[in-house]
């Protein structure tokens, strides 16, 4: 599968997590197996302001943005997501993340969160009820950078909104390249079932690449949505929190992550965390994560309990040293 001129592997896609697929855990996912992964969604008029702000020399990009669209050295392509409702604006942000370096622009038409669908009038999923205005954002977009163009939708706006075919059509024919569709509408949020007939719809009615998303956590996950779509790949979600080995399973590299594995794993994360942000912001934004990966032996619910008390990098070391790493690897099969 290609993407422009970018080769993309057999494994699955990261699907985009806002505060969680950042720098550190990208690399972790693609060094695991992922063949793609996406920035979370950076707003288009968060990108216009502080590219203004710029111009006028009173400061550079404003720092949380630049460590949004930031790639980690090396990683290749970079694919960075941006949201808004205004096609101008959206066509401008794009310039500037493609000349911020970002190798793909993926555009977000499937966020269901309040602030950004603002009464569903707004943006993300939003603008599937206004399927005119979504492909013209597309087309300018397009229009507006060299890079190649993907999108992200979902199945509709509501059960009874369920217009992805016609998005989808719409967007091929804006000149998008690529297409990741959550199998669920904007009520579901993010869990429930997903809808693999409609899905299948989909990747019938486009010539483009559909990649298959929502509710995948193991390889008969995968391989269902693949055999019943048709998809071209599938992106993992919530299945990858504490668990970057999905993406080797899902190449068919089957691989147990033990607790001494997920540990040394934590250790590393936030090591490459703090390279990334700091150590402040690191040990508190590392807390979740740890969470995640600690599981799987007697006690590990009072130790998430206490991740609170990790405030800097050798507090947190601290607390997965108390992990019975021995002990857990014989009891793994009951997590507590
Ligand atoms: C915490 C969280 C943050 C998310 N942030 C984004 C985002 O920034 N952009 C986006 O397109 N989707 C976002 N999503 C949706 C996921 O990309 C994905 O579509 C959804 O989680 C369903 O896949 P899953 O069942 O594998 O988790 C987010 C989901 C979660 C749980």
């Amino acid at each position: 599968m290609k993407i422009g001129s970018f080769d993309i592997g057999p494994g699955a896609f990261l699907a985009p997590m806002a505060g969680i697929t950042n720098p550190p855990f990208r690399r972790l996912c693609l060094e695991m197996g992922a063949s793609l992964t996406v920035t979370e969604l950076i707003s288009c008029h968060a990108l216009l302001f502080l590219s203004a702000k710029e111009k006028n020399r009173t400061r550079k990009l404003g720092q949380k943005t630049v460590s949004l669209i930031e790639r980690y050295p090396g990683e290749s392509p970079l694919a960075v997501q941006i949201f808004g409702r205004d096609p101008e604006a959206m066509a401008e942000a794009a310039r500037i993340a493609a000349g911020e370096g970002a190798d793909i622009i993926d555009l977000n038409f499937g966020c269901p969160a309040r602030k950004v669908i603002k009464n569903g009038e707004g943006s993300g999923v939003a603008l599937m009820r206004d399927p005119p205005l979504l492909e013209e954002i597309a087309q300018r977009v397009v229009r507006a950078v060299d890079v190649p163009v993907t999108a992200k939708t979902r199945l509709g706006y509501g059960p009874t909104e369920k217009n992805a075919v016609e998005v989808a059509r719409r967007i091929e024919g804006a000149g998008v390249q690529a297409l990741c569709v959550h199998a669920r509408t904007r009520d579901q949020g993010h869990s429930g079932p997903t809808d693999l007939a409609l899905l299948r719809e989909v990747v019938d009615a486009v010539g483009i690449p559909v990649i298959g998303n929502g509710g995948i956590r193991c390889k008969a996950d995968a391989d269902q949505m693949l055999a019943q779509t048709g998809c071209a790949r599938v992106a993992v979600g919530q299945g990858s929190k504490g668990n970057p080995w999905i993406f080797s399973e899902l190449v068919g590299e089957a691989f147990a992550a033990g607790l001494e594995d997920r540990i040394a794993t934590c250790r590393r994360h936030l090591e490459l965390y703090v390279r990334w942000i700091g150590e402040a912001r690191a040990v508190i934004e590392m807390r979740k994560h740890a969470s995640w990966y600690l599981k799987g032996f007697a006690g590990a619910a009072a130790l998430r309990g206490r991740l609170g008390l990790a405030v800097d990098v050798a507090s947190f070391h601290g607390l997965l040293d108390e992990v019975p790493v021995s002990e857990a690897s014989a009891k793994e099969a009951s997590p507590s």
